[in-house]
């Protein structure tokens, strides 16, 4: 029998798609969650806090794979460097960790945080595999909707959204395979303008904006401009098109609509 992978961060968005195809993989899943809930059929929880250190050791007990997932606005650096020492101590064999495209050159705290959770993962001792992940579509969207109300389009601001199901396709297979190091980056298919990703938004709700171009001022706008975000050459570029999103989503919102009439 296996051991079961220990999944941070599995009952979030990006972790809800990823723990489903482990289970197909055929493996029992573990997940650390702050708040448990009843276990599935391959599937347990156990509590724990990633920031506060809490539940890590039972957590890893009997468990050789960690695919670390679990992350918010703030303390993702405290986060990686508690579970690494967990794991060291419990005699972990491969950490996965998903980090964020522009983590070694945008600077904001967010991108530092992440930058200091991979030197975490790097410096640990234990055999690892890092994955720079793109925005996703989800997380592109709230700045989609908020610019209209602004009317405003960042200047040289872009994005290369990948759909989530991507995501957790490549996760997946990083995590069932040998520790890889830092692997390609994986992006969304397009670079986009912020302001054209609003126009296919629009265009798909038959609604038009007029948004007036607007400079990020500083060393934050700089970066922005020179792509400093994006992911390079090497990088993977895969998955649903913003426009396919979009229109998907366009479409199951429209239908939610008519069932509910
Ligand atoms: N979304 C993106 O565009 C994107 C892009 C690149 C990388 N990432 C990274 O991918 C990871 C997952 O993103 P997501 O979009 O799936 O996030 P999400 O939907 O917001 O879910 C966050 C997950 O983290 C867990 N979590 C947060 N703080 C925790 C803590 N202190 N202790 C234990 N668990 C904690 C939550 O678990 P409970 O609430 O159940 O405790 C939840 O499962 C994050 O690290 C994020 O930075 C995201």
């Amino acid at each position: 029998m296996s051991t079961p992978i220990l999944v941070t961060g599995g009952t979030g968005n990006i972790g809800r798609h990823t723990v489903p195809l482990l289970r197909a993989a055929g493996r029992d899943v573990r997940i650390l969650t702050r708040h448990p809930r009843a276990a599935e059929p391959g599937i347990t929880h156990v509590e724990g806090d990633t920031v506060k250190g809490t539940g890590l050791d039972a957590a890893l007990e009997d468990v050789e794979t960690v695919l670390h997932l679990a992350g918010g606005a703030k303390g993702d650096d405290v986060a990686a460097r508690n579970l690494v020492e967990a794991a060291r101590r419990a005699g972990v064999r491969h950490i996965v960790l998903i980090s964020v495209v522009g983590a070694g050159s945008m600077p904001i705290g967010y991108f530092r945080m992440k930058s200091a959770a991979e030197r975490a993962f790097e410096e640990s001792g234990i055999p690892w595999t890092v994955l720079r992940v793109a925005q996703l579509h989800d997380f592109a969207m709230p700045m989609v909707k908020a610019l209209p109300r602004m009317r405003l389009a960042p200047q040289g601001l872009r994005f290369e959204p990948v759909g989530v199901e991507a995501v957790a396709e490549r996760l997946a297979a990083v995590t069932l395979g040998a520790p890889a190091g830092r692997v390609p980056d994986l992006a969304g298919p397009e670079v986009q303008e912020i302001g054209d990703l609003v126009r296919t938004f629009d265009r798909a709700r038959g609604r038009s904006h007029r948004l007036l171009s607007m400079r990020i001022p500083g060393a934050v706008g700089r970066a922005y401009r020179a792509g400093d975000n994006l992911a390079d050459e090497t990088a993977v570029r895969t998955g649903s098109t913003w426009a396919q999103f979009v229109s998907a989503g366009v479409g199951s919102a429209a239908s939610e609509v008519v069932g509910s009439r």
